[in-house]
């Protein structure tokens, strides 16, 4: 249980579903753990139901004068870090005669743009040897009818993860992605559809998984800690699915 030990892990959108879990498992691994969201009441009932050394940063990954103070805020907290999971992100879906503008920037601001401008902001904090682990989806190979702004989102996210690796070489940073399947996690029930359609959704995609069930975000947090750990360390620009069979089998 001590993975992490003397590392300090930085997780976007930490108050929840994987970010949540991940945070309790890189807690329970010996890590110190700040975690963001943009709700502080979120974050103040993640922190009591985390046990360890953990802290909070209200922070709005879609607004960029936000992810310009987060450096600042951190340093609050600690000088460096040595693991960065940009995990923040929403998901919503619609055939592409029904996306608007709105729908199209509200996706690319808080997955892509957060995630950049985040790696961007926190570099000069981030240790040489650091971890950067970038949350994407399968989403990004499938061909899911109305979600084509989603996966364009996450796919931008697999290029970065090999773009960024070769221009961090210097500093020995890692990036690497995470592909996850279908999760249990709070996600479905903020695609603004009712909960009729979120059971209907979830039944047909379950139907998909050869492994016949959802993920765990317990599950997809073992996946993040490899990567944020030293067992990682020949590994970058890579991706791992973890998607119970759904895209790979
Ligand atoms: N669940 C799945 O099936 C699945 C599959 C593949 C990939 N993913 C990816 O996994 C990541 C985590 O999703 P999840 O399933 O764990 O969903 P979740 O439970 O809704 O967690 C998402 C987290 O991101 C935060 N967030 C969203 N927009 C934000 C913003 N503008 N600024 C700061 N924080 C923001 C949320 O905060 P709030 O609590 O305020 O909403 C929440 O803490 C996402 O990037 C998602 O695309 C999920």
């Amino acid at each position: 249980m001590s993975r992490l030990k003397n590392k300090t892990a930085l997780i976007t959108g930490g108050n929840s579903g994987i970010g949540f879990a991940t945070a309790k498992e890189f807690l329970e691994q010996g890590a110190t753990v700040i975690i963001t969201g943009r709700s502080q009441a979120a974050l103040d009932q993640a922190k009591q139901a985390l046990n360890g050394q953990v802290h909070t940063i209200l922070s709005n990954t879609s607004n960029l004068s936000d992810i310009r103070t987060l450096a600042k805020q951190v340093q609050q907290i600690t000088p460096r870090l040595d693991v960065l999971f940009v995990n923040a992100g929403i998901g919503k879906f619609a055939p592409i005669e029904a996306v608007t503008e709105e729908h199209f920037d509200e996706q690319f601001n808080t997955n892509v743009k957060g995630a950049y401008f985040t790696i961007q902001e926190l570099l000069p904090v981030l240790n040489d040897g650091a971890s950067i682990i970038l949350n994407t989806s399968i989403s990004a190979h499938t061909g899911m009818a109305t979600a084509s702004v989603y996966s364009a989102t996450k796919a931008a996210l697999l290029t970065l993860a090999r773009t960024l690796s070769t221009e961090l070489l210097p500093r020995k940073i890692r990036v690497n992605a995470i592909s996850p399947g279908p999760i249990t996690t709070p996600i479905f029930g903020k695609m603004g559809i009712t909960s009729e359609q979120i059971d209907s959704f979830k039944t047909s995609i379950q139907s998909q998984v050869p492994m016949g069930r959802l993920g765990d975000p317990a599950e997809i947090a073992r996946v993040a800690t490899f990567f944020a750990s030293d067992e990682s360390s020949f590994v970058l620009g890579a991706e791992l699915i973890a998607d119970g069979g759904m895209i790979t089998l």
